[in-house]
Formats: structure tokens, C-alpha cells, sequence
């Protein structure tokens, strides 16, 4: 009879992944142990086709055109206060869930924590949970009806996630109201597709991209959570963007006004090698391409007037309808290989950390959902006022320009609230979300005493 080994051994070396057990014969008993658990939790012909499949999804293509959208800016007085009650409605009725994908490794940002627990710099010191806890309670407040809070997290951060909730109190949530979701792991696997060490004992696993979103709703019963509460709109989105409006009325009113399961926030990109995926038809369906896998002639394209053809950005703010989500939860959708620096071992088993990529991890997209439906609702708003994504360390997309792009709006706002247009000694003023969601609420009494307690931003963010 085999052992447990023999036998794992074999099924590992069958799907050509018999250097998972290189160090085994050097490993404590405690270790055998857990390399073999690991071993034997992969479902190696289900790992092998969906790794086959990210390979050959990297040549597919299909027929690129530019998609409509809808600008929301240009909205006159009284749609825009149409669509918004429409929106608020809606939210009074509790039909409108939150859903934040924060299952991510946050690897460009070098933050060792959950991202979602970061501090972007701001004077308050409030982490990126934070901001959107504030926000979506100030919604809940005004609607009389609380917002329900879905985080999905994933295996490298699901425990520490949830210990920052419950240290801050759930931010005045009742813990009802939030739930995690984590998400599903993969082996990372470098070039010609074998899995990577971690350590000696232990295959190296990474999340499974956010396009796992719909799937681990389901998985986690949480999915059934939102039936029973009758949530009709998922508003979904990245942890990373610290201008996020969650569950902004006017995009819930808007979104169900046109009617399509789908409804996302655009704005045009910046400049042509901006990271951001774009909005785009493939073969005349709602797509997104990533900006790691635009073609270059398409990347700079511009039509007569100079504006990029592809240039409607996605900022990852999206509506789904609930039962678009129930239909495809458990549809397969197809794996990206994303190539990255990936932490290992060497030869020798010493831990290896390269300075080049070395291998991918297997990625679903959210995004890959969207030619699913028919047509998609894309509206374009003013970025300055939804998108501080905070992606790297310092540079572009980095704590220090989302703490700017914050306390600019926040400027803009008080300014129209009649405060100046600058704040006494130049120095900068945070408004809570508690205090205004979109600037609304800022009263002359209001004004006053925001203008008393000016602490400045140390643009330099911390964690913690
Ligand atoms: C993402 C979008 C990109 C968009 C940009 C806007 C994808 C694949 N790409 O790019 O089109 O223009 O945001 O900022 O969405 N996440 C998980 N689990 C995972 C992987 C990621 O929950 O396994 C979460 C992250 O925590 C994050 C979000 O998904 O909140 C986006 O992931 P990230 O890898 O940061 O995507 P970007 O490259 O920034």
C-alpha cells in the first residue's frame, strides 16, 4: 500500500509539479504534515486547465470599438434632482448593498497590512476603512436605513481584516451589518508553469484576482444574506480610492432610471499609459480591456478632435444588479496570468526575493462579467470629485496625491460654501464624512467651526 506521500507525490508529479517535494526529506514531521495538507487540497486537473487557459487568454481578441457613454456632468438641474431622489428612494428602501473588493496584496504600495487599513496622510490620520465607513454611515443616517457592508478579503489578509473592524469599534456599524467574504487562493506558479515555493514547506499561494467577487458572495452565503434583505443594486468597489462615493444616490438613481444590469463611473484618463483599464464594445459587448493588455495602437489612438478613442477610464465603480450576480455567480470566466516579482526559495531552500519578475499569479477580473450583459449603463464623471487611487508608494497614484486630491475637494467645497477660496494660512481643512458626503451640509455655522480646528496634512501617509 502507498503512503500518503507516495501518493501525493504521484499525483504531483503527474501534472509536473514533483519539486513541491524537494525539501521534504529535510522537513520536521510538523512540516511533512502541512505540505502534504497543501498537496492534497489542490485540484490539480482543475489548477492545470484553468493555468492552460490564462496562457491562451493573453492571445485572444475580439472586434475593439469605442463605447457610448452617458456624461453625467451635463445632467441640467432638475434630471440630476430627479435621478438622485430616484437614487435615495432606493437607499430608503434598503435595496442598495456595499461591496468592497479588499482580498488584493497591495504589493506596489509596500504596505504590510490590509490596505483598507492604510492612512493615505490626511491630518485626521483616518485609514482608508475608515473614510468609507463615514461615508456609507452618513448615507445610512440620512436614508433611516442602514447600508449593508460586504468586504472580501482573502486568506493573506481575512483574520487581520477582521481584527481591525473589530478594534475600531466597526466604526459605529452594528457588526451585523458587515460581513467578510474571503475570497479563494491560487499557486502561484513561475514561467513554464510550476507551482512556486513560499518555503521549503509551504506552496505559495495569491488571491485569485477580484473577478472571484461574484462567486465568493455565493460561496459565503452571502449572497442569500442580500436576498433576505432585499438588496436590488451591489455597488461595488476597489479599497484603494480614497474620493470613493459609495453608493453615491445619484449613480443608484441613475443606474436603475436606464434599466441595465450593469452601470459603471468613467472618467478619461489622463494620459495615454495611465493605469487604468478601458471601457470599450468587444464584438459589440460592454468590455473592459486592461491596461496591462492594451494593444499599443489602440493605446494611442485619437479621433479628429485629439481625444483618445480608448480613453473612457474604469475607475472600478460599478452598479450591478443583484440578480445578474445570482445568474452568473458560478459561471468560469477566464484567467489572466499576471506577471510579477514573486517571493520563493532558491536551490538551496533559502528564502529568495527577485528584482525582476520571475513568475505569475492567476488572476479572474470583474470586469470579464461585463460582456455577460447586453448593454451597460457607462456615465462619465468628473474624477477630481470619485478617483484618488492609492496604488504606489510615492509618484503617481500614491498616498501623498489621493491625501491632495481630498483636501482639494474639500477646498472646492467649503468655497462654494461661501468659506474663501483659500483656507486661513493656506493650510488645509478635512471634512469629515460624517459631517458632509458631497459637500452638501456645509452651513455658514458649520463653515465656522471647521475653520476654528485647521491641523495641516503631513502628505506622508502611515500605517497602522
Ligand atoms: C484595477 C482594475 C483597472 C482599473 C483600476 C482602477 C482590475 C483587474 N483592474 O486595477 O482596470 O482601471 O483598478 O483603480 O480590477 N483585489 C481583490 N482580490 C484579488 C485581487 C484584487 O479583492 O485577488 C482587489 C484589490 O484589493 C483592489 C481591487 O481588487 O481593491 C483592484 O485590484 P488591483 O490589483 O489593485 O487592480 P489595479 O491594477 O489597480
Amino acid at each position: 500500500m502507498n503512503t500518503r506521500y507516495e501518493t501525493l507525490a504521484k499525483r504531483a508529479a503527474a501534472f509536473g509539479q514533483e519539486h513541491v517535494l524537494r525539501f521534504y526529506d529535510s522537513l520536521s514531521d510538523d512540516s511533512k504534515r502541512r505540505l502534504l495538507d497543501q498537496i492534497e487540497a489542490i485540484d490539480f486537473p482543475a489548477f492545470a486547465a484553468l493555468a492552460d487557459g490564462a496562457k491562451r487568454n493573453a492571445a485572444v481578441a475580439g472586434r475593439i470599438a469605442p463605447i457610448e457613454a452617458i456624461d453625467a456632468t451635463a445632467y441640467d438641474a432638475r434630471e440630476k434632482e430627479r435621478l438622485t431622489e430616484k437614487g435615495w428612494e432606493l437607499l430608503r428602501q434598503g435595496k442598495v448593498a456595499a461591496f468592497v473588493v479588499a482580498g488584493g496584496q497591495g504589493s506596489r504600495l509596500g504596505h504590510e497590512g490590509p490596505k483598507g487599513t492604510f492612512r493615505i496622510g490626511l491630518p485626521s490620520g483616518k485609514s482608508l476603512f475608515q473614510l468609507q465607513a463615514e461615508r456609507l454611515l452618513n448615507l445610512s443616517g440620512r436614508a433611516g436605513r442602514t447600508i449593508p457592508w460586504y468586504v472580501m478579503t482573502s486568506a493573506d489578509n481575512d483574520a487581520e481584516t477582521s481584527r481591525f473592524f473589530q478594534s475600531s469599534g466597526y466604526f459605529g456599524y452594528a457588526p451585523d451589518d458587515i460581513r467578510m467574504v474571503k475570497q479563494q487562493s491560487l499557486p502561484a506558479i513561475d514561467e513554464a508553469g510550476r507551482m512556486l515555493l513560499a518555503a521549503r514547506d509551504e506552496i505559495g499561494f495569491a488571491p485569485s484576482g477580484n473577478g472571484d467577487a461574484f462567486a465568493s458572495l455565493k460561496r459565503s452565503g452571502a449572497l442569500a444574506d442580500m436576498k433576505r434583505r432585499g438588496i436590488e443594486w451591489v455597488f461595488y468597489y476597489n479599497v484603494d480610492n480614497a474620493l470613493i462615493r459609495i453608493a453615491d444616490p445619484l449613480f443608484v438613481g441613475a443606474a436603475a432610471h436606464y434599466g441595465n444590469p450593469i452601470a459603471t463611473k468613467a472618467a478619461y484618463k489622463t494620459h495615454p499609459e495611465e493605469k487604468v483599464g478601458v471601457l470599450c464594445l468587444k464584438d459589440g459587448r460592454p468590455a473592459v480591456l486592461e491596461y496591462s493588455e492594451v494593444p499599443e495602437r489602440l493605446l494611442y489612438e485619437k479621433d479628429a478632435a485629439g481625444r483618445l478613442v480608448y480613453g473612457l477610464g474604469n475607475l472600478s465603480i460599478h452598479l450591478f444588479r443583484l440578480d445578474f450576480i445570482e445568474r452568473h455567480a458560478e459561471r468560469d470566466i477566464a484567467y489572466h496570468a499576471a506577471h510579477k516579482k514573486i517571493k520563493t526559495v532558491d536551490g538551496r531552500g533559502e528564502p529568495f526575493t527577485p528584482d525582476a519578475p520571475n513568475g505569475c499569479k492567476l488572476e479572474t477580473f470583474i470586469f470579464d462579467y461585463f460582456p455577460l450583459a447586453e448593454r451597460m449603463t457607462v456615465l462619465s464623471f468628473r474624477r477630481e470629485e470619485e478617483f484618488a487611487p492609492v496604488k504606489n508608494k510615492e509618484g503617481e497614484d500614491s498616498p501623498r496625491t489621493a491625501c491632495r486630491l481630498v483636501l482639494d475637494l474639500h477646498r472646492k467645497w467649503l468655497a462654494e460654501a461661501g468659506a474663501g477660496p483659500q483656507p486661513p494660512d493656506g493650510r488645509d481643512i478635512e471634512i469629515s464624512p460624517l459631517v458632509s458626503y458631497a459637500g452638501e451640509g456645509l452651513t455658514p455655522d458649520v463653515v465656522k467651526s471647521l475653520l476654528e480646528r485647521v491641523p495641516s496634512c503631513d502628505g506622508e501617509g502611515e500605517s497602522g
